[in-house]
């Protein structure tokens, strides 16, 4: 009853911003991501009926108590579905430069519920085990699935409507996404918790919610006709509202620094000298920042350039959950 997974982080280019349900995961909004081909986690569940209770070792280190019990209340929602109380050995591997802003916690879900799934030979489908990572963090469901993946929010109590499919696969359309780090230090608010507070509180956020579906079709177009302005066009735009509905909230949530509006800055600047080359940000001071391959080099170097870059990482679209 062992089994291993893999599975790439992914960037929202239309934000999931506001849960409706919080112990299910559910958003209040549907959302739409691209899946990377370079930052992973790869996970291997061991169930067994001798082992004592559940152990979590993550990049080879035992992990803290408050780890072990967020994967023991998941793996409790498979040992249900299965009809079994085993423990389980869980040893995760993390190749997503946290650091830079990426969330781990999507691979991470998607890996662990992929691979505790198989372990237990479940057999679900895609969207099946889509629903079963949404329940460890909400992005996670995203990451099921390769190239351009849309989650719609779905309406049932149950969150069985709630799930990710893939639009178009990573092979169809390639561009470059690149992750501009200005801080690596932890930020101080979640976006657990920033996104809690803004639906509580932000008297912007209801304009938020009235313009997603504009956001999301526009944005399906724009894939559907491989039309990258369009598509940059929105996912700036997006972002920007997303980071509008907290600076409403009560108290008010600013991720940005004096770095990420340099990067800002910079990114009009070369699309003024006629580049098409477009940001996203999400719950922290990073910048992503995609275009077309053939500008890749170009937009590397005058980013690592900017005082306040530290690094950028370059990734492309990549493909769902795999098994090792
Ligand atoms: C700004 O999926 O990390 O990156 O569901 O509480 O675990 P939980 O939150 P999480 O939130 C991601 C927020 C975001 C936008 C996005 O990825 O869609």
């Amino acid at each position: 009853m062992k089994a291993t997974a893999k599975a790439n982080t992914n960037i929202a280019l239309i934000k999931y911003w506001g849960k409706r349900d919080e112990k299910l995961f559910l958003p209040m909004n549907s959302s739409l991501s691209v899946t990377l081909d370079r930052f992973y986690t790869i996970t291997t569940v061991e169930f067994n009926e001798s082992f004592e209770k559940d152990i979590f070792f993550l990049d080879n280190v035992i992990a803290s108590d408050k780890e072990v019990e967020k994967v023991s209340k998941f793996l409790d929602k498979v040992r249900i579905a299965a009809g079994v109380t085993y423990p389980a050995l869980v040893s995760s591997e993390n190749k997503v430069p946290t650091a830079a802003g990426f969330a781990s916690s999507a691979s991470g879900f998607a890996a662990l519920a992929a691979a505790a799934a198989k372990a237990l030979q479940l057999d679900l489908s895609g969207r099946e085990l889509s629903v079963l990572a949404r329940q460890g963090s909400g992005s996670a469901c995203r990451s099921i699935y390769g190239g351009f993946v849309e989650w719609h929010k779905g309406i049932e109590a149950d969150g069985s409507d709630s799930f990710a499919n893939q639009l178009l696969d990573e092979n169809a359309w390639d561009f470059s996404i690149l992750s501009v780090l200005v801080a690596s230090e932890q930020k101080n608010v979640s976006s657990r918790d920033g996104m809690r507070q803004t639906v509580l509180t932000s008297p912007f956020y209801k304009g938020w919610l009235d313009t997603i579906e504009g956001d999301l079709s526009a944005l399906r177009d724009a894939i559907g006709d491989r039309d990258f302005d369009s598509l940059g066009k929105v996912m700036e735009s997006n972002a920007l509202k997303m980071h509008g509905t907290m600076l409403g909230a009560e108290p008010p949530i600013l991720y940005w620094q004096s770095g990420t509006m340099d990067v800002i800055h910079h990114i009009q600047l070369l699309r003024s000298s006629g580049i098409p080359v477009y940001f996203t940000i999400d719950a922290g001071p990073n910048v992503k920042v995609l275009c077309m391959p053939k500008h890749e080099q170009i937009v590397y170097e005058s980013l690592i350039k900017l005082p306040k870059v530290k690094k950028v990482f370059t990734c492309h679209p990549g493909e769902g959950v795999t098994y090792l």
